[in-house]
């Protein structure tokens, strides 16, 4: 009995003298332990009552120098561990580079977006923007779609529930009707925008996307300046000068055209974007129609103008080669960490 309390008492002795403490915690886990309210050392304490008088004082004294010298141990380490931290503070080298920031990126809508802003601002072309909620007017009527004309098909339309005079605008072409009911010739503006269809969703078609549409309109616009535009466009944006019209229609522009800019044809990834032709189709334009110069209080004997609109997620699926289009909106990190810092082709 007796040999059994001072065996115990030596082995905690032994314990705290041996323990290694290297962290704050585990400082405390060693407080709690030796020292905290209910610590392992108090009930040999009260153990003293059993042991016979004549050792007693020898155990109190043994009893003694274990808690004292888990106090120490305690008053040591903690002193350690704060001249620790201090100099490891003291110690930042402030010559090391620093942690570097992850930048984010541009989308790559808006990285085309903004190089066709800037390429028609060097022509003098100024932003013009209205609203994405637009009134069958400005969207067909004055565009020389009047209700039940055919070409109303070409282009699946949104409705505003219970109001069928108001829908989402399927193309930048309804800010055309806008401006030239509120400035006067010369026009020269670019409205860049978010349009919507009702489309079902694959990988070549989506129900919104972004066009830039362009307006000019002035005394004797030819055709030949708006084929000089769509060059010079053509080859700010794909480097290439080679482009061809070919005769389109659309109902508020007469002769109406689509432009192919030549892309080449030598590679499998050129005959896979261009379809085997080498050619790329990225524009619908022609001369404004009269009768919509008419519908929106232009002199259309003393005016002429041309007009042209442009999808911006194509552009930018050719010149990345994104092959869905549904890439382009689902936000996904992995897909647009690859746009940072592009170089664009
Ligand atoms: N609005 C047409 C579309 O979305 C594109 C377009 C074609 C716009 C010819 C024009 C134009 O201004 O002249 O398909």
């Amino acid at each position: 009995m007796v040999i059994d309390a001072f065996d115990k008492v030596r082995e905690l002795q032994a314990i705290i003298a041996a323990g290694k403490i290297e962290n704050k915690e585990e400082l405390e886990a060693f407080r709690i332990q030796f020292l905290g309210t209910k610590n392992i050392i108090k009930p040999l304490f009260g153990a003293i009552r059993d042991i016979p008088n004549e050792r007693k004082k020898e155990y109190g004294q043994l009893v003694n120098a274990v808690k004292q010298s888990a106090e120490q141990k305690f008053e040591q380490i903690s002193k350690q561990l704060n001249s620790k931290a201090a100099n490891e503070v003291e110690q930042i080298d402030l010559t090391a580079p620093g942690e570097t920031i992850e930048l984010g990126s541009r989308h790559p809508v808006s990285l085309v977006l903004n190089q066709m802003i800037e390429i028609f601002d060097r022509l003098g072309f100024t932003i013009a923007e209205d609203s994405e909620i637009e009134d069958d007017w400005h969207n067909f009527t004055a565009l020389n779609t009047p209700e039940d004309h055919p070409a109303r098909d070409m282009q699946d339309t949104y409705y505003i529930m219970n109001d069928p005079s108001r829908l989402l605008r399927t193309h930048t072409s309804s800010v055309q009707s806008h401006v030239m009911m509120t400035q006067e010739p010369p026009i020269r503006i670019i409205a860049p925008g978010r349009v919507y269809r009702n489309e079902t969703i694959s990988a070549r078609a989506h129900c919104q996307f972004h066009q830039v549409e362009g307006l000019y309109i002035a005394e004797k616009v030819s055709f030949a300046d708006l084929r000089q535009t769509i060059y010079y466009f053509a080859k700010e944006m794909f480097g290439s000068t080679k482009i061809r019209m070919r005769p389109s229609f659309f109902p508020f522009t007469e002769p109406s055209a689509e432009v192919d800019v030549w892309w080449g044809c030598e590679t499998e990834t050129d005959k896979r974007i261009t379809k085997g032709t080498g050619w790329l189709e990225i524009l619908g334009c022609g001369m404004v129609d009269p009768a919509v110069l008419k519908n929106c209080g232009i002199d259309s004997e003393k005016y002429s103008g041309f007009a042209f609109g442009m999808g911006v997620e194509r552009i930018a699926m050719l010149k990345y080669q994104i092959d869905d289009i549904r890439l382009l909106f689902e936000n996904d990190v992995r897909f647009l960490r690859q746009f940072k810092k592009t170089a664009i082709f």
